[in-house]
């Protein structure tokens, strides 16, 4: 068998690559009010230490990289750090998570480094809404970051949506008709609850009421096969062009298809979202190990991979806000 597999026979060939654990918003759902106690610099990996461990995990058989944060763009030149990735022959593609508001002035940049797509947290149409979700971002920019990824031709732009009973659910139809309309593909996600916040207040609204509702627009069409290597299951009205994908990490699970492994600025390699296991890379590159060592710890971290988290049965992993490990 060539690549990597885990013990539940499931392949890994992904790897999301947290470049900063700061941002510039403070999504209720992501992080307290007052924000998270902050990485030292020194304990940031640097581009060439994640360029590094990315080439040793490419030389396993992984071919697929996301940034994420935090919020990836808030750390400087990102771009070189796209055009490192591209230039690892067997990463096939590389693509980016962010909250778009920075999007607009390095989209053109990010582009022709090599980037190849882009996924944008998008809770709500109504400006004064997106600023208390956020507790600090312009809707205007985030629109405005959409915009300039679609211009780009980063497609499909995928919207991620975070659906949270009484603050926004009211809006899914809304979201759903921009599939018809505007050719929008978007993402409906279970909130899940993080470390801090117990899961009953976090407005938790189930895929099954998701769809319950937007079904009023017309029939929901499963669609096969589309670009993505997420859990995301994706649905079509009549007459769209765009899609709606539905994301259920707490009702229903999809961890019998995890192909993933996390690695956060620090240099911790995550097998799981939701179990706070971390493999310390970090350390083992600041000692200068060979790269049959790193690519050991990387088998290591490829092997500690749960079958299945417990979210469901409210357990919640205590270790990291999701600000600090990339969603
Ligand atoms: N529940 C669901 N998704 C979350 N994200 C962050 N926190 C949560 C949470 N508690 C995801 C969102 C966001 C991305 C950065 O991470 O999709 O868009
Ligand atoms: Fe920042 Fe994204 Fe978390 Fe919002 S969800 S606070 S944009 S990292």
């Amino acid at each position: 068998m060539t690549g990597l597999y885990d013990s539940f026979q499931r392949p890994v060939n992904y790897l999301r690559i947290s470049v900063t654990d700061r941002c510039n918003l403070r999504c209720v759902y992501c992080m307290p009010e007052d924000g998270v106690p902050l990485l030292r610099h020194s304990d940031i990996l640097s581009y060439e230490e994640i360029y590094d461990i990315a080439r040793a995990a490419a030389g396993l058989g992984i071919n697929k990289v996301r940034l994420t944060g935090g919020e990836p763009l808030v750390r400087a030149s990102l771009s070189r750090l796209v055009k490192m990735l591209a230039s690892i022959s067997t990463i096939d593609e590389i693509s980016l998570t962010t909250n778009g508001t920075l999007l607009a002035e390095s989209v053109a940049e990010l582009k022709a480094a090599g980037l190849k797509r882009v996924n944008i947290s998008l809770d709500t149409l109504q400006p004064e809404r997106f600023q208390s979700i956020t507790r600090r971002g312009t809707l205007a920019d985030t629109l405005k970051g959409i915009t300039a990824a679609q211009d780009a031709g980063l497609n499909p732009v995928k919207l991620n949506m975070v659906v949270m009973a009484g603050v926004n659910d009211d809006e899914l139809n809304n979201f759903a008709a921009k599939t018809v309309t505007d050719g929008w593909h978007v993402r409906f996600i279970e909130v899940m609850p993080f470390a801090g916040k117990p899961p009953a207040e976090s407005g938790f609204f189930p895929v099954s009421a998701m769809k319950q509702r937007i079904e009023s627009l017309g029939k929901l069409e499963p669609v096969l096969h589309t670009a993505g290597n997420g859990p995301a299951k994706y649905y079509r009205l009549p007459d769209a062009t765009g899609t709606i994908g539905f994301i259920t990490p707490v009702s229903e699970h999809f961890c019998y298809q995890c192909n993933r492994l996390r690695l956060t600025a620090d240099g911790k390699l995550r097998p799981c979202l939701m179990s706070d296991r971390e493999i310390d890379l970090k350390d083992a590159l600041r000692r200068n190990v060979p790269a049959e060592d790193l690519q050991d710890l990387i088998r290591q971290a490829v092997a500690a991979k749960p079958r299945a988290h417990h979210l469901a049965e409210g357990c919640v992993p205590q270790g990291r806000f999701f600000s600090q490990i990339g969603g």
